[in-house]
């Protein structure tokens, strides 16, 4: 029987481009945890001192609100267990952090009723529970993350990164909550704009796939959702032209916002530099974090 788990989920970047609700990269960021059964009748959580209080109390935790609603969806008892968190993707900054929790419960779930780790199983548990499959698919299996959900189950294609892409997140201070601003956006959108994203988006997947990046400037623009979710305090459309050189792939709002991600041959200095004076400016605090694909998914250990 196991007693324990720690696991290691990683962040994510999802709406790539034109991919909206459907297309993401995992990045080498991570929340940590360990889930340890305990014979009290009740859980009991421990988090680093940097979060926030509000976000981590035993009634309102995304981690064990997934594992309880994936035991009662399998029937399997609920055991109670100490959570102890080491680190976490940064809260509502666009980054993936709920589908970290999510994912997190549901494989302490699995895991303590000694069920495998199947996947494809645990991406449609975490569906039923985040209702987009993006940012889970490439928590759970890394890598570029293309899925749909239809009739009983999600439909994924994951394809490891093997060519450079090195990815810079330009993080405002500012926090998005998804559900807020997924009522921003269009209920319905025109033929011609469907029909532009829809070309954009397979022209993204094909040159991300290939490895032919060159193509990815053009192709990550999107117009169902960033032009009704991005801060026009921050000025990003002058900032991409700043921007645009040879090591400068593409970009695209990441998740619902409000970071950023910019696809690049390498952690360019220049880049930085033209990132960080361009908000020195406006007078706007960002944070600037220089990451990579993570080609693994979630990992565990028992
Ligand atoms: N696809 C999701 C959205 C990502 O845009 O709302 C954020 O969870």
């Amino acid at each position: 029987m196991i007693k324990s788990i720690s696991l290691k989920i990683p962040a994510s970047s999802a709406n790539l481009g034109p991919g909206f609700d459907c297309v993401a990269v995992a990045l080498n960021l991570y929340t940590k945890f360990t889930a340890q059964l305990t014979t009290d009748d009740k859980f009991s959580i421990s988090y680093p001192a940097a979060i926030p209080k509000k976000l981590i109390t035993v009634k309102n935790n995304l981690v064990l609100d997934s594992y309880q609603k994936t035991c009662r969806k399998h029937h399997w008892p609920i055991k109670y267990f100490k959570l102890t968190c080491s680190e976490m993707v940064p809260f509502e900054s666009g980054l993936g952090s709920s589908a970290t929790a999510i994912v997190g419960g549901i494989v302490i779930a699995y895991a303590f009723n000694m069920q495998t780790l199947n996947r494809h199983k645990i991406l449609d548990d975490a569906y039923d529970i985040e209702n987009h499959p993006d940012n889970i698919a490439a928590a759970i299996f890394g890598g570029f993350t293309c899925a749909f959900h239809q009739d009983k189950g999600c439909y994924l294609v994951k394809t490891p990164i093997t060519k450079n892409l090195h990815c810079l997140i330009i993080r405002p201070s500012e926090a998005t909550n998804t559900k807020t601003s997924r009522q921003k956006l269009l209920k319905e959108i025109t033929l011609t704009d469907a029909k532009n994203n829809l070309a954009r988006a397979v022209t993204m997947v094909a040159s991300i796939i290939n490895g032919e990046y060159e193509n990815l400037q053009e192709s990550m623009l999107d117009l169902m959702h960033e032009p009704y979710r991005i801060n026009p305090k921050c000025q990003y459309p002058a900032l991409k032209k700043k921007l645009l050189g040879k090591e400068f792939y593409g970009w695209s709002l990441s998740g619902s916002g409000p970071s950023v991600i910019i696809l690049a041959s390498k952690n360019s200095k220049k880049l930085k530099t033209t990132i960080f004076s361009h908000f020195r400016s406006l007078e706007m605090k960002i944070d600037l974090l220089e990451l990579i694909i993570d080609n693994e998914g979630f990992s565990y250990s028992t």
